[in-house]
């Protein structure tokens, strides 16, 4: 057997571990983890790989250091990391991507799960990748070239234009949807939205459970009205661009209050009875009906 056959095998077994958390089996996104080469993404190893709450260097540049369930620096020295793949597994699974759907990844970092989910639409379907790091776009690009079913471009994704969309899948955190998401949402599309506050990322002095900090909502369309799910508690970086002090007051009061898991619909007005609301801000707002 030789190196790459090896890895296929590894490749195959971390997709089947990382699926672990999910509450039912996904065999799509599974057949997606189980094909896609990180390696290919992350450049050359050794790779810092996020132990608790420090980066530790793979013994070697040998690629199976990366099939565990483990965050891995892109630019450690920012906390920019290449995300949890049982977390992606998860969110990816909500988002359900379809053959033939064009799906909007922002915040695509070097392309990782942009690859994923650009095996689950298929060649008959697209990604269109956007990345507001320069560096970072550029290597996306690079990553993507001569493949037809994936655009990466460079920029705000709170602000560029793209084409309507099946999937939007935000791997950033914002303090509020920009107005684009919504806007470009086809009718039954879903819109992966990562809530934080922001206390959600970095130093964490006062120790603040996980909970209180970041949530991600499951988005979906029908028609003009907006269902929405809390899916998982996160600390993601920070989305240039979506992030206002007036938002995210707002959303740290949202947090300290609880109940995040009753909320069952997005307003785009706050014009709504407060015991309704998880979060009411003036022009939006998560309620419980
Ligand atoms: C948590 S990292 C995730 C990278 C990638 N999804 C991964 O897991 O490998 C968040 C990424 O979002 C990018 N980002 C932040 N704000 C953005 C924005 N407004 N538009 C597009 N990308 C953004 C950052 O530069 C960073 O690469």
């Amino acid at each position: 057997m030789d190196r790459e056959q090896e890895l296929a095998i590894v490749r195959r077994a971390y997709a089947k571990q990382i699926m672990v958390p999910l509450k039912a089996a996904d065999p799509r996104v599974e057949a997606a983890f189980a094909v896609v080469r990180r390696e290919a993404f992350l450049g050359p190893g050794p790779w810092p790989i996020l132990h608790f709450d420090r980066y530790v260097t793979t013994p070697s540049d040998d690629p199976v250091y990366l099939y565990q369930d483990a965050l891995v620096g892109i630019i450690p020295e920012r906390s920019l990391n290449n995300g949890q793949p049982s977390l992606h597994a998860m969110l990816i699974a909500a988002a359900a991507p379809r053959p033939g759907e064009h799906v909007v990844h922002i915040g695509a970092g070097v392309g990782y799960y942009t690859a994923i989910l650009a095996h689950m639409v298929g060649e008959s379907g697209r990604v269109t990748a956007i990345e507001f790091d320069g560096g970072l776009a550029e290597q996306l690009a690079a990553n993507f070239a001569g493949q037809p079913n994936v655009r990466a471009s460079q920029g705000d994704g709170a602000q560029i234009e793209f084409d309507p969309a099946d999937v939007i899948y935000v791997n950033a955190g914002t303090t509020r949807p920009a107005d684009i998401w919504l806007d470009r949402l086809k009718d039954g599309g879903r819109l992966i939205l990562p809530l934080t506050s922001d206390k959600g990322f970095g130093e964490n002095p006062e120790n603040i459970p996980i909970q209180r900090r970041g949530a991600v909502f499951g988005i979906v369309r029908r028609s003009n009205e907006f269902l929405a799910r809390w899916l998982s508690a996160v600390a993601i970086f920070p989305c240039e661009g979506a992030r206002d002090a007036e938002s995210e007051r707002v959303l740290a009061a949202a947090f300290e209050k609880g109940g995040w898991e009753q909320v069952t619909r997005l307003y785009r007005h706050g014009d709504l009875a407060a015991e309704q609301c998880w979060l009411n801000a003036p022009d939006w707002a998560l309620a419980y009906a």
